[in-house]
């Protein structure tokens, strides 16, 4: 299968209305969407990613209220949320409709909706005018993809169509919302911070990931790792000389490191935490291909999108 990078949005339509499965920008990461009424297309989308059954998939629409055809209810400060938020990097778990397959969902009784901020991806969500389920377009465990040419890189042979619509703006996948009774619960940090959401809606409950979560069985611990091993660390002179013998990756915030290492990745020298997270997956993608033994990686500050840039790293080094 030769595999395209191209912006015809009629042609990626047909595909999809046809059951094939493609690669769509959005503003968080790239996904590989598929028709989330067609059971088979989402059989595609798990064998292409390799992504076991446990994990369930996002569904992406264009507003609110096409979401309403597949979902019971949706609660006010669900309805606040996508209001202020909505197209944005927020996902919402809602009790699904009868419609939504299992297959989707894992089992599980809510659907995960996403209206993505991304020009290309609305004008084809609107286009096709299906429910598009999306997992990122990453083979399952490694990095999420932030350029249509990093798509490309692992997924060429295997899917038809990859829409190339630039560089995600966000970077770090969406901020995944859930309801428990009156409860808000942050299941996934991302790229909507948990200041934002606390704003509009009050005080919300963070949920830690674990390898046994029974509302979010994706959110695996050990996830988005690079195949280099990645540590977590105060980046001193002691860590530095205790690695001596290897040839050392860095990824850092703001400032270079005194010592001699073979690479350093700088995510954003004026301390943005946004342009840090927009760079973070590029950066760790790099350091992955280059000739070194290890990536020590230093814990960002823990606010606004740093929260989701410490999520990743703490799960790219529990490999
Ligand atoms: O930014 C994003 O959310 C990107 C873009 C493509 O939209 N998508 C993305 O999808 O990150 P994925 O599949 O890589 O991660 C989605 C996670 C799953 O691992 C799962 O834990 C959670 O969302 N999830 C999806 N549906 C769920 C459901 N019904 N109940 C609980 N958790 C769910
Ligand atoms: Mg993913």
């Amino acid at each position: 299968m030769k595999t395209l990078i191209h912006s015809n949005l009629e042609y990626a339509a047909e595909e999809l209305k046809a059951g094939e499965v493609v690669a769509i920008p959005t503003e968080t990461v790239y996904g590989l969407a598929g028709n989330a009424l067609n059971d088979d297309a989402v059989l595609k989308i798990f064998s292409v990613k390799e992504r076991p059954f446990f994990d369930p998939l996002i569904v992406h629409t264009y507003s609110v209220e096409a979401a309403e055809q597949w979902v019971e209810t949706i609660p006010y400060a669900a309805r606040l949320l996508f209001q202020a938020f909505s197209p944005g990097p927020i996902t919402i778990l809602l009790k699904k409709k009868k419609i939504i397959s299992d297959l989707v969902t894992s089992g599980l009784p809510d659907v995960a909706i996403r209206i993505p901020d991304h020009s290309l991806a609305l004008e084809l969500l609107k286009k096709c005018n299906l429910p598009l389920a999306a997992p990122s377009a990453n083979p399952f465990g490694y990095i999420s993809p932030t350029t249509a040419q990093h798509v490309f890189d692992q997924l060429q042979g295997k899917i038809n169509s990859i829409i190339d619509g630039g560089a995600c703006r966000v970077g770090v996948e969406s901020t995944i919302v859930g309801f428990e009774g009156e409860k808000i619960i942050v299941y996934r940090l991302g790229g909507l911070s948990i200041e934002a959401i606390e704003n509009v809606v009050g005080k919300v409950a963070i949920q830690k990931h674990s390898s046994s979560n029974p509302k979010a069985p994706g959110l695996l611990k050990s996830h988005y790792a690079p195949r280099k091993p990645l540590i977590l660390t105060e980046l001193n002179e002691d860590i530095f000389s205790s690695f001596q013998n290897k040839k050392i990756g860095v990824l850092r915030f703001s400032d270079s490191v005194p010592t001699i290492v073979a690479h350093q990745e700088i995510l954003s020298s004026e301390k943005n935490l946004e342009e840090a997270a927009k760079k973070l997956f590029a950066a760790l993608r790099h350091l992955d291909s280059l000739d070194i033994d290890i990536i020590l990686a230093e814990r960002f500050p823990d606010e606004g999108l740093g929260r989701a840039i410490n999520d990743r790293l703490a799960r790219a080094a529990a490999k």
